[in-house]
């Protein structure tokens, strides 16, 4: 196995977008950053040195970190922010995964434009499960605001409206076509007649689900998450943000020019979002027409509604685990825990009217009913293998306070969550069951909720309030999705297993980053078990503190 050294210099950097440059935070110059590739067993030592005016942290989404949680990197949660001026170095090695993750900023709303891509190939000798494609093309897809995203948080937090919505969608960092001075920087994959290629597609958007499709090409998956899926065949996916999902595409068409499009999935009603399309260019090489050629219009796809649950929940409802996998079926822990919105008072000193929230009320969110709050002295994790008191309670409810019809008219007195810093504690090893119920209070909506530092099987999903006697009987424990992030459907529910085998503090949160604004987010604080190897290692020398 190889370790890769990398140098990431977080700096602001003139970017050209929708026709005016802008200062922008980027990784080395560049938006999106560098893409890093590796292989399954590899080590990757990042140091990354902030010459930017804004504190930071990068996590590498989806990397199990078995016992380095140090190198997670959410801000307070495992580390103190790297501050203008500093510097720290993250050394993980990847342990047993394969296919596409990615990494980004995880400090405020600068995971806007800090991020890109991480590939994971099979270790040398070794080859993918399905035969070997004669290209790899990372297409990241993200947003993109004209004004600084964190002083679009800023505005958002400080007057208790909602956060503005993106100016564009991007692929690898490009509008595309039809955004106003986009078009010749439009992202172009070649391709040849006949050859099949591998496309990793990552959502990493901001706020926004997405539905993908590429015009007269159908789109066989392969893995989600760096975890390889049984292959189906299929002309759209969504992806919540964090997600990523691996499909192959041959080139059987017409040689033409054929739009790769990427378009809101937005599950909530009255939310405002943004309903542009953000496209790249699939080229044929022997297209009797190329780039340079402006009079070939590439074939559009016809994407789904914005509001197309339908679409939506089938994609999400094909994801199979290749072959039988180890699902714990026995239960020691079972967990229940509502995602949703709720409502608080206006901050003081705020007007009513910029408090959208009804009668001058301002938008919140819980994880049965607690808002979640970061620490700003210790991280989590410094706190806990210090045991410094005070400083998190371990109190965070198995149940939400009290049951209620979760996707009906939900009584007022709920609408108000209280503000905490809670974890759960799991044993070293606990087999663990999360049923993550949907709320519709003010509005229901579809949650991306990640899980940091492992991976866990979906085992089923269904609308309306789970019903463990209905429900449990349709639970998938035979070959069941293995992902970092699960898309709890709109006024539904989703349950997931894991084993509880990576100690450390491990952030569990929606990865809209609009609804962790509002405290959408809670953290397992999984026990050392016994001898080394399942002991969470030392902090590093520069681990940064407060
Ligand atoms: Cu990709 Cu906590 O995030």
């Amino acid at each position: 196995a190889k370790t890769h050294y990398h140098g990431f210099i977080i700096q602001a950097t003139p970017v050209k977008r929708l026709c005016k440059t802008h200062n922008t935070i980027t990784v080395n110059g560049m938006y999106p950053g560098p893409t890093l590739e590796v292989n399954n067993g590899d080590t990757l030592v990042v140091k990354v040195v902030n010459r930017a005016r804004y504190n930071v942290t990068i996590h590498w989404h989806g990397v199990r970190q078995l016992r380095t949680g140090w190198a997670d990197g959410p801000e307070f949660v495992t580390q103190c922010p790297i501050r203008p001026g500093h510097s720290y170095t993250y050394r993980f090695t990847i342990q047993g995964q394969e296919g596409t993750l990615w990494w980004h900023a995880h400090s405020s709303w600068l995971r806007a434009t800090v991020y890109g891509a991480l590939i994971i190939r099979p270790r040398p000798g070794e080859s993918y499960p399905f035969p070997k494609p004669k290209h790899e093309t990372p297409l990241l897809l993200g947003e993109w605001w004209d004004a600084n995203p964190i002083d679009v948080v800023r505005q958002a937090t400080r007057t208790g409206a909602a956060p503005n919505v993106s100016n564009a969608y991007t692929i690898n960092g490009q509008p595309g076509d039809l955004y106003n001075c986009s078009k010749k920087d439009t992202i172009v994959v070649t391709v040849k007649t006949g050859q099949t290629n591998l496309l990793r597609v990552i959502n990493s958007a901001l706020n926004q689900q997405l539905f993908f499709k590429i015009a007269n090409h159908k789109l066989t998956v392969v893995g989600a998450d760096a975890s390889y899926v049984k292959p189906f065949t299929t002309s759209v996916l969504m992806l919540g943000p964090g997600q990523t999902t691996d499909v192959l595409i041959t080139a059987n068409q017409p040689p033409t020019k054929y739009y790769i499009a990427a378009r809101a999935y937005a599950s909530a009603q009255g939310a405002p979002f943004d309903n542009t399309t953000t496209t790249a260019i699939l080229e044929y090489e022997t297209a009797p027409c190329l780039a340079k050629c402006t009079s070939t219009k590439p074939v559009m796809p016809s994407l789904p509604a914005f509001n197309d649950t339908a679409t939506a929940t089938a994609f999400t409802k094909s994801l199979r685990s290749p072959r039988k996998v180890e699902v714990p079926k026995e239960i020691d822990e079972n967990i229940f825990i509502t995602v949703g919105l709720g409502l608080n008072n206006c901050p003081r000193g705020a007007r009513r009217r910029n408090c959208q929230g009804p009668n001058g009320t301002r938008f919140t969110a819980s994880m049965n009913n607690v808002s979640f709050v970061l620490p700003s002295n210790f991280s989590l994790l410094q706190a806990h293998q210090q045991h410094i008191p005070g400083i998190f309670t371990t109190d965070f409810p198995a149940n939400p306070p009290r049951k209620f019809d979760y996707t009906g008219n939900v009584s007022r007195s709920l609408w108000q969550p209280a503000r905490g810093t809670k974890v759960y504690r799991l044993k070293y090893g606990a087999r663990v069951q999360i049923v993550l119920q949907g709320t519709s209070i003010f509005t229901a909506e579809n949650h991306p909720i990640h899980l940091h530092g492992y991976d866990f099987y979906i085992v089923a999903e269904g609308f309306g309030n789970f019903n463990p006697k209905r429900d449990t009987a349709k639970f998938n424990l035979v070959n069941p999705p293995q992902r970092n992030t699960a898309s709890v459907p709109v006024g539904g529910w989703t349950v997931i297993r894991f084993v509880a085998d990576n100690p450390g503090i491990w952030l569990m949160h929606c990865h809209l980053d609009v609804h962790i604004t509002w405290g959408l987010a809670m953290a397992f604080l999984v026990e050392n078990g016994v001898g080394e190897l399942q002991t969470l290692e030392p902090p590093p020398a520069d681990l940064p503190l407060c």
